[in-house]
Formats: structure tokens, sequence, C-alpha cells
């Protein structure tokens, strides 16, 4: 049996991002400000790669050193949707709040990379917590574009998963004045105003996005869509649906809290191959390969490269024979 991985798999920019921030933090290596929290220009379409202990298959040699000795660290929500990584978090000392009320006062907040409302955002400086604000840019300039559609009047319509944080960010900025709709169908029972904004999560499917989009034209006088859509997402997704058309079975690997591991399940499975999803390499199940000649790994973009690795790994004790152009997981 083949076992091919797909070409953009794993960690993205934002991930790598948040969890550089976060173990910087509680190295001491940078000082937690709410300053930090809007990078001028986010790079697109890089490659990422694990970080440091978290996304390493080995534990840190070092032991971290609490960069303000006062100020244990915490995450509103998990910080990234892996329950891997944030395990690994956890057990280097950062914690989880499900609330802003939750963090001691000498605590540091550290906001994931999904984002979260402004009104929360406002709940944590009122209450004076260190900020270490670890939004995606990508997520940050979609909170933008709400606002400013909010700002010129349109009505705002948010393509995306209900109850997921970032869309729960996404409708806050809008002042809580938008209205959620997790595909075409559903605008059929949606009053639209003349003037109306299209705003995406970012993990959404492209073709998700054109049929809202095509509904919402013919609907409205005046449309102007946001394609907030990241690069990463696009990359990820249009790499899967490429092997996904290439082999007899494809492996997901990621988080079930994951939105854009769920997307690449859906656009695997839509694109006619047997899929599965699973966190871990413990998951695979041996009938599944049965009679299959080809397999393909992919994994959304807050999967650390060490459980791709588990997992082709498991693969290949299956059956010896690999090809990857990540040749590393092969050898
Ligand atoms: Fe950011 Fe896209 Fe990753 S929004 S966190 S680069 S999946």
């Amino acid at each position: 049996m083949d076992i091919i991985v797909a070409d953009n798999a794993g960690f993205c920019f934002g991930v790598e991002r948040a969890l550089e921030m976060v173990t910087g933090e509680q190295e001491g290596a940078r000082p937690a400000t709410s300053e930090q929290a809007r990078p001028a220009s986010p790079r697109r379409g890089r490659r990422a790669r694990p970080t440091r202990s978290i996304g390493s298959s080995r534990a840190s040699s070092k032991r971290a050193a609490p960069g303000h000795a006062h100020a244990p660290i915490y995450t509103l929500g998990p910080l990234i949707h892996n329950p891997q990584v944030v395990e690994r978090l956890r057990e280097k000392g950062i914690g989880q709040v499900s609330a802003v009320g939750e963090v001691p006062a000498e605590g540091t907040l550290v906001i994931p990379s999904h984002g979260i409302s402004p009104d929360v955002l406002a709940q944590a400086r009122a209450r004076g917590l260190r900020l270490l604000d670890a939004t995606c840019p990508f997520v940050a300039r979609a909170q933008d574009n709400v606002r400013t559609l909010v700002e010129q009047g349109y009505q705002v319509i948010i393509l995306g998963d209900r109850g997921h944080p970032e869309v729960a960010g996404l409708v806050g900025a809008a002042g809580g004045q938008a209205i959620v709709v997790e595909d075409e169908a559903e605008l059929a029972t949606v009053q639209l105003r003349p003037r109306v904004g299209l705003v995406v999560q970012t993990t959404q499917a492209p073709a998700r996005m054109r049929a809202v989009a095509g509904v919402l034209a013919e609907r409205s006088r005046e449309l102007r869509a946001y394609n907030t859509i990241c690069a990463a997402t696009s990359q990820r997704q249009e790499s899967a649906v490429r092997l996904a058309q290439q082999v007899d079975v494809m492996i997901v690997v990621g988080g079930r809290n994951s939105a854009n591991t769920n997307r690449l399940r859906q656009v695997c499975a839509q694109a006619g191959v047997e899929t599965h999803h699973v966190e871990t390499a413990a998951e695979l199940d041996p009938k599944w390969f049965t009679a299959k000649r080809s397999v393909g790994v992919t994994a959304g973009a807050s999967t650390p490269d060490w459980i791709i690795n588990e997992v082709v790994e498991a693969l290949r004790r299956t059956e010896p024979e690999c090809h990857s152009e990540r040749s590393e997981e092969c050898r």
C-alpha cells in the first residue's frame, strides 16, 4: 500500500505564531501587552513547522523559566483546536479558562488564534489583566472587514459554523448585528436589506462561499463580499482534494473540534473517496486498509507534525511502502 502525504498539511502560520507567542511569554522572551494584538502585514501561505516542544515529538529538556513570576498564563478556551497540543501546554503549566472572570488578577490572559469578541476583550481590559493577543492576523482582518461593513451601513451576513469561537468573534465585531448562515440554503428564510455585506469564516470551503455570494448577489441590490478564507485553508483543501482523487482511502488527522480539519474531511469525502478522520494514530482501524492499494494523509492547520508522523509510521507498519514529498515521514 502506497502512503502519500498531502503537499500542504499541518500547522499554519497563525497556529505556529500563537504557539511561539505563548511559549515565548512563558519563557520570558517577550512582554505581554494588548498592543501586540495586530501585526501590520500577515505573511500568507507560509509552510508551517512544529514549534518547540509543543509541536515536537520530543519533550523539551529545557525547563521553562517563568518570564513573569507572578503571572500564570491562561488561554481563553483552547489556544488552538488540537486536544493533544493543548494537553502539552497544560503539562507546561499553561492553563485554560472558559471565562475572563476565572483568571486570577495577577494572571496573563492569552487570546486564542481564532480570536474573541470585542466585548470579551473589554471585560479583560476592565479587569486590568495582562493580555497576550494570539489572534491570527487573518481572523483580525475578517473582524476589521465586519466593522467596515457595519460602519458603512451594510447588513452583515457571516458564512460560518454557528457556535465556533471565530464566528462568535465576528458577530461580536458587528456589535451582535450580524446574521450567521452555514450554507446558501439558510438564506431562504433571511430577510435581506438592499445593501448586504458578506464576511466568511477563515476556514470555510471556497465553493460554499461562492454559493452564498451567488444567492446574495441575486437577492440584493448591492453586495460587498470579502473573501476572508485564509490561504492556509485554501491550500490545504486544494492539496487534499488533489490527493483524494488519486488514492483509495484518505486519512484526515486533527482535532475533532477543529473547523478546518472537519472541512478537510468534508472536501475529501465530496471528492468521492472513503475518508476517515482521526485525532491520533491510535484511532486507525486496520480494516479501513483491507484491499486498498494507496492511502492519502492530510491534516488540519492545528495538527502538529509529530502527530502526522505518528500516523504515517502506524500506516507504514501496516504496509512498508511509502511515497511522500515530505520525505522525513517515510524514513
Ligand atoms: Fe490563521 Fe488561517 Fe491558520 S486564519 S490560524 S492561518 S487556518
